[in-house]
């Protein structure tokens, strides 16, 4: 792993580190998050150095251009097809640690949200389960891609009826929770945790979100490959903090989204990122990304051909 000076960023109400995130969960003092966030590495290889520098250059690795059906650019996504058997138990290893990591740092009833991918969604919540975190379903994220429904490789024509794997619809978030000391009513006077915020006094938080790809316009403020989109993450950073008090972590913050989306719902937030690069665009987009109006998009327009081509 790189190792990478120390910059930290600090503001009314959130915190950045350019750090690797095991160090600094490591060295971070027990109970002190209340909620975790994340939009990790789904398949790990793809943002490691080696295969950063491709996607660079455009050729190779694991990134590729999905097929092009309208004439608009795409923009190119991580391929988990491709995935060895040893990338995988690198991958359950990754997890491991990152449970191991975590677990004593997150108070008592704090959820964990991570976002990954059906491919490989299975390889990030094993470990996670093992290392004492209480599955507590998935959030579904409805967003249509490009990903995937493609027929069989030059076979195409003779194989016209066949895809060979769905077209990609959706995005799981796994959603995980330290166990409560006793009755989550009483997790939550000692801790704030436990639950989950409702949206409103009739309406609980749901499992299922009906999204669209990151808008263009966020793409412009944070050209982070996984960008993903205010309108989503607003959602969850409300949901992960019951009473509203507490700090959200993103250890794996990219471009810093899941800060913006904290920062304007009002809510504490930590976040770490490794690579310099999304590091220093993060510092400059967190405050932008916040300051975008909630815009939710219509049901019509998730239906709709996307705009946007990124995994994000
Ligand atoms: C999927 S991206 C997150 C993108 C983010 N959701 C956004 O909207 O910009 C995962 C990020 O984790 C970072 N990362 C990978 N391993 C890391 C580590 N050990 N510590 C800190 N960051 C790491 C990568 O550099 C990458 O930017």
């Amino acid at each position: 792993m790189a190792t990478v000076a120390p910059v930290e960023v600090h503001n009314r109400l959130f915190s950045v580190y350019q750090v690797d995130a095991f160090d600094w969960l490591r060295r971070r003092r027990q109970n002190s998050i209340h909620a975790v966030v994340t939009d990790p590495p789904y398949g790990l290889l793809e943002y490691t150095s080696t295969e950063l520098a491709k996607l660079k250059r455009g050729r190779g690795g694991v990134w590729r251009i999905p097929p092009s059906a309208d004439g608009a650019k795409r923009r190119p996504l991580p391929r988990f097809t491709v995935l060895t058997d040893r990338d995988k138990n690198a991958l359950r290893d990754f997890f491991g640690q990152f449970a191991e990591a975590l677990f004593p740092v997150l108070v008592p009833g704090g959820h964990v949200f991570v976002a990954t991918n059906p491919l490989v969604s299975h390889l990030a919540y094993g470990p996670l389960i093992e290392r004492g975190f209480e599955p507590r379903g998935e959030i579904i994220r409805i967003v249509r891609r490009l990903r995937g429904g493609d027929r069989p490789k030059n076979a195409h024509l003779e194989f016209r009826d066949v895809s060979v794997l769905p077209k990609s619809c959706w995005e799981p978030w796994g959603l995980f929770r330290k166990p409560c000391e006793g009755r989550v009513q009483d997790n939550l006077r000692k801790w704030g945790t436990g639950g989950l915020r409702r949206i409103s006094d009739a309406e609980p938080f749901r499992d299922l979100i009906f999204s669209a790809p990151t808008h263009r316009s966020e793409h412009r403020l944070a050209p982070h490959p996984s960008l993903k989109p205010q309108h989503f993450l607003r959602q969850i950073v409300r949901a992960a903090l019951p009473l509203g008090r507490g700090t959200i972590l993103d250890p794996f913050m990219g471009s810093g989204s899941t800060i913006a989306a904290a920062d304007a719902a009002g809510l504490k937030s930590i976040g770490l990122e490794r690579e310099p690069e999304y590091f220093q665009m993060a510092e400059g987009a967190i405050p932008k990304l916040a300051a975008l109006p909630a815009t939710p998009p219509s049901r019509t327009r998730t239906s709709a051909a996307p705009r946007s081509r990124r995994r994000s």
